[in-house]
């Protein structure tokens, strides 16, 4: 795709700071995501058991856990692409267990999932603004605020917009993929295993990233990861899921701490 055959049409600028900061409305500390009593699987098999998670507006939240958890398993029933056989979701005060993944974006719920998928033979900027088909407001002047908004952001990705994706190392390929999930104006954004095979370094920029946008735009966030350390550092609270199950959840910084956290994850 090129600028002339794109819909959407180009940006107009580079980014404005002026332009692109927008206050949160929302009162901070409201619950946002509650997540109660999900079972659910695939075929016949049960992969989790009345799992229950929440996050309040503001917030940053870990989840983590050993491969085979469950991890990624809840965030796609969270963000509608499985059904879940029982509990409820509500976003926002809203009922979403049955809404549709299209339904739930519009809503203000994006998802970042586990591989980090862009668009390998489109330009960066091909990438983002496809992330502003799902959106709510979708005129073309708003998704052009919008791309200023996450260039200002993530401002290395205002430097590769005309780099094919495909051609950008694996944590230029994840800031892709974070920005393509912010063209959706997301209230809560869920990221799937983000430092996953990257150098320490670049997992460092993407978490200062990640802190930026927080303190910007107020935006919650529901990270998996699989490295504990990383996520429980820094998030707000944590949730530990094991087989399936949710097993401890506390303040981030305090789970770290339990022996029951370090004996399982950190090898002590
Ligand atoms: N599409 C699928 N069909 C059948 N089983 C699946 C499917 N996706 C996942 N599973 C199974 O569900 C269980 C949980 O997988 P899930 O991917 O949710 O774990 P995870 O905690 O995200 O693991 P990882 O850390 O390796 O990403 C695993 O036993 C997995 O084999
Ligand atoms: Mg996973």
């Amino acid at each position: 795709m090129n600028a002339s055959e794109d819909p959407i049409g180009p940006a107009q600028s580079a980014p404005d700071a002026q332009a692109a900061h927008q206050p949160q409305q929302a009162q901070s500390g409201a619950l946002l995501l509650d997540v109660r009593g999900i079972d659910v699987g695939y075929g016949d098999t049960q992969v989790l058991w009345d799992v229950s998670l929440d996050v309040r507006r503001g917030e940053v939240v870990a989840l983590v856990g050993a491969n085979g958890a469950g991890k990624s398993t809840l965030l796609a029933t969270i963000s509608g692409l499985l059904r879940p056989w029982k509990g409820e979701i509500l976003f926002d005060g809203n009922h979403i267990e049955r809404m549709s993944a299209a339904q739930i974006v519009r809503h203000g719920l994006a998802h970042v999932p586990q591989g980090r998928h862009v668009f390998a033979a489109l330009s960066v900027e091909a990438n983002l603004k496809l992330g502003a088909y799902t959106r709510r407001a979708g005129s073309s002047r708003a998704i052009a605020e919008d791309l200023d908004r996450v260039y200002h952001l993530l401002p290395a990705l205002f430097e590769r917009r005309n780099q094919l994706a495909g051609s950008m190392s694996g944590g230029e390929q994840q800031m892709c993929a974070i920005g393509r999930g912010l063209m959706t104006r997301p209230e809560l954004l869920l990221i799937d295993e983000m430092s996953l095979g990257l150098a320490p370094k670049i997992v460092d920029d993407l978490l200062g990233a990640i802190d930026a946008i927080h303190r910007q735009e107020n935006l919650s966030f529901l990270l998996v990861e699989q490295d504990v350390q990383i996520a429980l550092e820094r998030a707000d609270r944590g949730y530990v899921i094991e087989n399936g199950h949710t097993v401890v959840s506390g303040p981030g910084p305090e789970l770290l701490t339990s022996a029951k956290v370090r004996a399982a994850y950190l090898g002590e």
